[in-house]
Order: structure tokens, then sequence, then C-alpha cells
């Protein structure tokens, strides 16, 4: 008898497994977790805004709706793409070179978890290092053991690893470029493997006109853009001048000021219709992580809506900033998916175009008012109430799922 027996608890063990599973990673946007534990869901992190009094964990977004699963067909400046500022800028990297780095941190987490995150756009900081190319977050050109991340082929490596696995996604490349060594760009690009991809920079446009279209750089294995600061680059190595293609706003702290957004001081005027893309930076000066969650929230879809106006009513292409995860709710991931609604199908956010819908139809749906972002007072004097998962907001949804617990463990 005993191995029937074995075989029905296993099919118990099993049931509970999955229903525990289902349970504990189905908490939506909002919603009270465990800063511990990934109890949120797809797609969505533990975290708080304690700059912002926001205590009380809550899931908040990590990954934007990549668009092109939702509009597939539009020119490539039709579209918004997450984008962080010093991408390879990693927290608690330690230089390859063996030595603690000195540089500040942008981002909390490696390129391909950027990659797989949603995260389209990358910026690079390129230095000849060490007789190869390296990226370094370091000052007056030059590169040193202490601002020293990574050779580029490393992070390079990793993009094509990407683009290998995920036929359909496109990735940005934004190089700033301190690299002097002959055809320094074109070697790594090549040893990392990443050439083949690139597109051509006679299919770039330079009048203001329309990109290729998505489906035809997919189709072409045309699935890497790549920008560098250096003009000189464009007729020594072909690769793209990013200033002949793309209007950027003031980064740091001078970008961050509510109601204006002035260009940096590379590029033409915001409103340069000859320059068919748009990027918006919306990160301080010096990268704080602490602050990172109220920048990312309701002041950098703010500064959309000024930069919009500033731009000739454009909506940026790529929105950059750092520590791209942390908000105090839809965050970065939040903007972008906005900026694609707009974009790509006249909608309030790329969730809510509709296939083949004419520009301006939309499936808005009929959403709750989500959970207060601080916690009650009486709650907040009762620390047990933070991570108890009774102190989620009840609902139905909820209450039959603990009403099937009871009866699961009665039944064994
Ligand atoms: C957070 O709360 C403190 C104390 O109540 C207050 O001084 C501060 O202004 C609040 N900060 C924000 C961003 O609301
Ligand atoms: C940089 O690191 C390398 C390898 O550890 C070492 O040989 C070199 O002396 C260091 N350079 C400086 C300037 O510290
Ligand atoms: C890069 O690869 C291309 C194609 O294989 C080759 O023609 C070119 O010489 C290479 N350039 C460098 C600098 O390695
Ligand atoms: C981050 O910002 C806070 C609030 O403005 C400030 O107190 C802190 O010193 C900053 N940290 C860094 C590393 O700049
Ligand atoms: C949208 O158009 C494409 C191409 O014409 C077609 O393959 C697809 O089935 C259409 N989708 C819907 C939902 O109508």
């Amino acid at each position: 008898m005993l191995q029937p027996l074995g075989k029905f608890l296993h099919v118990k063990l099993f049931l509970i497994a999955a229903f525990l599973l289902t349970y504990s990673s189905s908490l939506k946007i909002g919603e009270t977790c465990r800063t511990s534990g990934s109890d949120c869901d797809v797609g969505l992190t533990c975290g708080i805004c304690a700059a912002n009094n926001n205590t009380r964990p809550r899931c908040i977004r990590t990954q934007p709706i990549i668009p092109t699963t939702k509009v597939k067909t539009l020119p490539f400046n039709r579209y918004s793409w997450l984008t962080t500022h010093n991408s390879f800028a990693r927290v608690g990297s330690e230089s390859s070179m063996g030595s603690l780095i000195l540089a500040p941190s942008n981002q909390d987490d490696s390129v391909t978890d950027q990659l797989k995150n949603g995260v389209r756009g990358l910026m690079l900081d390129m230095y000849d290092f060490n007789n190869e190319i390296w990226l370094c977050h370091s000052f007056g050109g030059k590169c040193y053991n202490v601002t020293a991340f990574q050779p580029a082929t490393v992070v390079l490596r990793e993009i094509e690893v990407f683009l290998e696995q995920n036929p359909t996604e496109i990735i940005t490349i934004f190089i700033e470029d301190y690299v002097t060594s002959p055809y320094g760009l074109t070697k790594v690009f090549n040893e990392s493997g990443l050439s083949k991809y690139m597109l051509p920079l006679s299919q770039m446009p330079k009048d203001g006109k329309d990109w290729p279209t998505v489906a035809r750089m997919v189709k072409k294995n045309h699935r890497l853009v790549v920008f560098t600061s250096k003009s000189s680059k464009q007729a020594s190595e072909n690769i793209a001048y990013l200033w002949d293609y793309v209007v950027e706003n003031q980064y740091g702290k001078n970008g961050m000021i509510a109601g204006s957004c002035p260009q940096r001081p590379e590029s033409s005027p915001m409103n340069t219709a000859s320059k068919s893309l748009v990027l918006m930076n919306y990160f301080p000066t010096n990268p704080n992580v602490s602050t990172a969650c109220i920048d990312n929230s309701y002041d950098l879809i703010s500064m959309m809506q000024t930069c919009y106006d500033a731009d000739g009513k454009r909506w940026p292409n790529f929105i950059a900033v750092d520590f791209y995860t942390l908000s105090d709710g839809g965050g970065a991931p939040e903007a972008v998916d906005r900026a694609n609604g707009r974009l790509a199908c006249g909608c309030d956010s790329i969730a809510y175009c509709r296939a083949n819908a004419t520009f301006g139809t939309c499936n808005v749906p009929v959403l709750a008012p989500p959970p207060p972002a601080q916690l009650p007072p009486i709650a907040r004097a009762d620390e047990h109430s933070k991570s108890s998962p009774m102190s989620r907001p009840l609902n139905p949804h909820r209450f039959i799922l603990a009403i099937l617990t009871k009866a699961l463990l009665m039944w064994l």
C-alpha cells in the first residue's frame, strides 16, 4: 500500500505547490509585497520610495511593454525605447582590473538583465585603455584603473547573445566616444559579432524623414542602431554621428527644472524637424539611488509633456534614466508605454493600442484606483503590518483564494 499512497501524496504536494506558486506570484502593481521575496507579478518588483515617504513595500514596474508586440509595422522613429544612462555602471561592480571602482554607479543590474527587462537603448562610454577599448566612467577623456568597469567586448557580447536569442528585438547603442585608436570601434563591434546586425548608415535619414520600418529592420536583420558622439567616425568607420540624427535635452541637474526642456549644447534645438529622433534625458548630475524613485515617477512623466511641447509636439523615442527599476509605481516603464501609445496609435498607453486600428482608436480598460501610496497612520505605528500579507488590500479574488487554501488544507 506504500506505493499508491506515495503517489497520492505526490499529487497533493504538486497541487499545493502549484497553488502556492499561483497565489504568491500574483500581486499586482501597487499591492503590498514583501521586500525580501518576489511575490509580485511578472514585470514587477517589490520596492519602497522612502525619499517620497512611501514606506509601504509595494509592487512597482520594471518592464515596459515591448511596443513592437502591439503595433508591428511602423517606422523605427514611431516607437519609444527605455534607455539606461551609463548602462554598464552597475552598483557594486568591481573593475576587471581588480581595483575598487571609485566612479559613481547608475544602474543596479547587468546589461543582460536590463535587456531582459525590456531596456532597448544603452548609453556606453568607450575609452582607449589597457590596449583595448573599455567601458569607463571617467573624466578628462581618460580612463583609469579606478574608473574602468569592463572591456567593451564583454558587454557587447551580452548584447550579441540577446539579439541572437531574440530575433525580433531591436537595440540602440549611444556611444560616448573617447576612442582615438584607428578603427577602434569597428574592431570591438567585429570582435563581439555585432557588426552584422548594424543598420547601415545609408538607411538612416538625415532629412527628418521616416526611418526604415521595424518590420524591415527585423527582416534584414539590421537590428542594431549605433550612434557615436565623434563626428569623424561617420566618415572613417561608417558609424552614425549622433547629432546628425537625434536631438537631446539637457541632462543632469539643469535638465530637471520643471517646466523647461532646453537642448543639450551638442544638440540642435529640440524642435529641429530634420532630426527624426528625440532623446529625453532625465537624471541628476550625480546619480542618486535614494532619490531616483522620485525622479522616475511623476516628475519624469511631467517632463515628457514639457519636452513634447518644446520638441515641436514630438514624444521621445528614447527615455534615458538612472536606476530604471526604481519608482513609486509605474516608473520609467510607464513613461515609455505612454510615449509609445502616443507615437504608435494615438492612445494614452501602448497597452490601449488595437491591432490594425485607425490612429486614435483605443481600448481603454476601466481600472480600480490603486491603493494609497502611504501607510495609514494606524498601520504605520504597527510595525508588523508592514510585512504581513494581511495588510494587502483585500480583493474578492484573494478572498476566494484564501477559502480555497483552507479547503485544500482540510482535504489533506
Ligand atoms: C516626508 O515626511 C517628512 C516628515 O513628515 C516631511 O518633512 C517631508 O517633507 C516629506 N517628504 C515628502 C517628499 O513628502
Ligand atoms: C592598474 O592595474 C594593473 C593591473 O592590476 C596594474 O598592473 C597597474 O599598475 C595599475 N595602474 C595604476 C596606475 O595603478
Ligand atoms: C571588420 O569586419 C569586416 C567584415 O568581416 C572586415 O572587412 C573589416 O576589415 C574588419 N575591420 C576591422 C578593423 O577589424
Ligand atoms: C541623494 O539625495 C539626497 C536627498 O537630496 C541627499 O541627501 C544625498 O546626499 C544624495 N546622495 C548622493 C550620493 O548624492
Ligand atoms: C492585422 O493585419 C495583419 C497584416 O495585414 C494581419 O496579419 C493580422 O491578422 C491583422 N490582425 C487583426 C487582429 O486584425
